[in-house]
């Protein structure tokens, strides 16, 4: 890459692994982060709820969000966007690439 960083890449699981509506917790640059696949897509997002740190790990996945199951605050899994109250900041998203049957997650 000429003038930027290179990305550094994470295996996180293979894309067989997961059916679409499933997700598994995992850790991605040991933290805890949960992945999840959409049909044909995956997220890979921080398992933290930004309002008051509850694990996102059984919350609702509805729309291309994730709803924290302790206040209800919901988060765009591609943006990590807190999408309503109680949460006001954003939950970590890791950017991710399918290769080699796999899905990889920007540790960058
Ligand atoms: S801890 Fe998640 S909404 Fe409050």
């Amino acid at each position: 890459m000429v003038g930027g960083k290179s990305a550094k890449m994470e295996r996180i699981i293979g894309t067989d692994e997961l059916q679409s509506g499933e997700r598994r917790s995992v850790f991605v640059d040991d933290i805890p982060a949960l992945v999840i696949r959409i049909e044909g897509d995956y997220f890979v997002v921080e398992d933290v709820c930004s309002h008051d740190g509850q694990p996102l790990t059984n919350g609702l996945i509805q729309d291309c969000s994730i709803i924290c199951p302790r206040h209800a605050a919901r988060f765009d899994l591609k943006s990590g966007k807190a999408l309503c109250m109680p949460a006001t900041d954003p939950i970590r998203v890791f950017r991710t690439e399918i290769r080699d049957g796999a899905v990889w997650a920007d540790v960058s």
